[in-house]
């Protein structure tokens, strides 16, 4: 890695510290989740950085100032150097997170992260009912072994995070699935519905709840957390609304290149994890120190500070909160990364917003149609 380059920096604009690294070690991944917010073509990527390569990043981003590591993938326990990656990355003084589906995970594997000093594991669910959970996931024994690691999980003395994507096919369960993490002493639950990038915007027609779904839920949910508050129960429940069901945006990442650093297996370093589609050239820890990629580089600066807003963002005076949302979103939508997002009702294509709405009110695709994240899938898409 060198410091070497031209230096993009926006003049008057000085960045803090990428707080929050994420390591996408892999993009291999025993499961086909349809709603993976990886890349659809992350076929194409094959070398992975090193065990050597991964740990000088966590060296330079700390440097930095960077404090918290998550482990992602992928499924990052596909690595068989994850202890090792671990262990780097406490030494260095992070507080590490390891983001997992639990497939792949046994009791040995979780003692070795103990002792390698990682701090908090998230294991992530498809549904609470067997026969849903595995199909989604396109595994016969994933539901089973994620509830054997989550009590393992536990077992270890860990702080425990369960994750549930939400979408239409699960999201009427809500109830059955809050009290399948209060069984498993999850100490947070993230009940996300689903956003739509990657495998999960190719799947949006057969993914996005409809208002009634979605009031529903987050009705049994408030009730969960009142039921719990009286009391005094330790477990957390985090209910994530979609952006297809707002009127302004999300400001993404906090800004881009704001705080979040992401480098993906193959070393290409990105402000979010969705950015690898958008057509701007983006830097590879290979090549470039992180000192130069998060204060230099093209792709980090194009999207800092809001010189780059065209209307209707530049005279808006939510700007400041929101910075026009999303980069991806508005490319997905509009083909323009700089235009406001869509979900932004000031913007010329929120009928588009509209239009998924009215989808899932009256159109929406079954579960049976959903195309599965996979290699072979991948390629064919590359091939399109
Ligand atoms: Fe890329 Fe929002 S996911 S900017």
């Amino acid at each position: 890695m060198n410091g070497s380059g031209s230096s993009f920096a926006k003049p008057g604009y000085e960045p803090g510290p990428p707080l929050w690294l994420l390591a996408e070690l892999t993009y291999r991944c025993p499961l086909q989740c349809p709603y993976c917010s990886n890349p659809l073509d992350f076929a194409r990527s094959h070398e992975e950085l090193s065990t050597a390569e991964w740990i000088e990043v966590f060296r330079q981003a700390r440097e930095m100032g960077a404090a918290q590591l998550g482990f992602s993938g992928g499924e990052p326990l596909v690595r068989q150097d994850l202890a090792e990656l671990i262990e780097a990355a406490r030494g260095l003084g992070y507080y590490t997170n390891l983001i997992t589906s639990g497939i792949g995970l046994t009791e040995e594997k979780i003692a070795s992260f103990a002792e390698a000093g990682l701090d908090h594991i998230q294991i992530s669910f498809q549904a609470a009912d067997e026969e849903v959970n595995n199909l989604l996931a396109g595994s016969k024994k994933a539901f089973a072994h994620k509830l054997e690691m989550a009590r393992a999980v536990k077992k270890h003395g860990y702080p425990m995070v369960l994750n549930f994507v939400t979408h239409r096919h699960n999201i009427d369960n809500i109830d059955q699935i809050i009290r399948l993490c209060i069984e498993l002493e999850a100490d947070f639950v993230e009940l996300a519905t689903c956003q739509f990038y990657g495998w999960a915007e190719l799947n949006r027609a057969g993914l996005l709840p409809s208002k009634e779904q979605l009031v529903r839920a987050e009705r049994i949910t408030n009730e969960w957390r009142d039921k719990l508050a009286a009391q005094n129960h330790p477990c957390k429940l985090i209910f994530v609304t979609p952006d297809y069901y707002e009127e302004r945006p999300k400001a993404c990442m906090n800004g881009w290149g704001n705080l979040f650093l992401d480098i993906t297996p193959d070393g290409t370093a990105l402000p979010c994890h969705s950015a690898r589609q958008l057509p701007v050239e983006f830097p590879n820890v290979r090549e470039h120190s992180i000192e130069h990629i998060w204060r230099h580089s093209f792709g980090f600066n194009k999207f800092r500070g809001y010189d780059w807003m065209p209307e209707p963002c530049r005279s808006c005076d939510e700007k400041e909160r929101d910075f026009g949302g999303c980069r991806c979103q508005a490319f997905m939508l509009t083909g323009d990364a700089a235009n406001a997002d869509p979900v932004c009702s000031k913007s010329a294509h929120h009928g588009k917003i509209l239009a998924a709405r009215d989808q899932a009110d009256h159109g929406a695709l079954g579960l049976d149609q959903l195309q599965h994240r996979n290699e072979k899938a991948s390629k064919l898409i590359l091939k399109v």
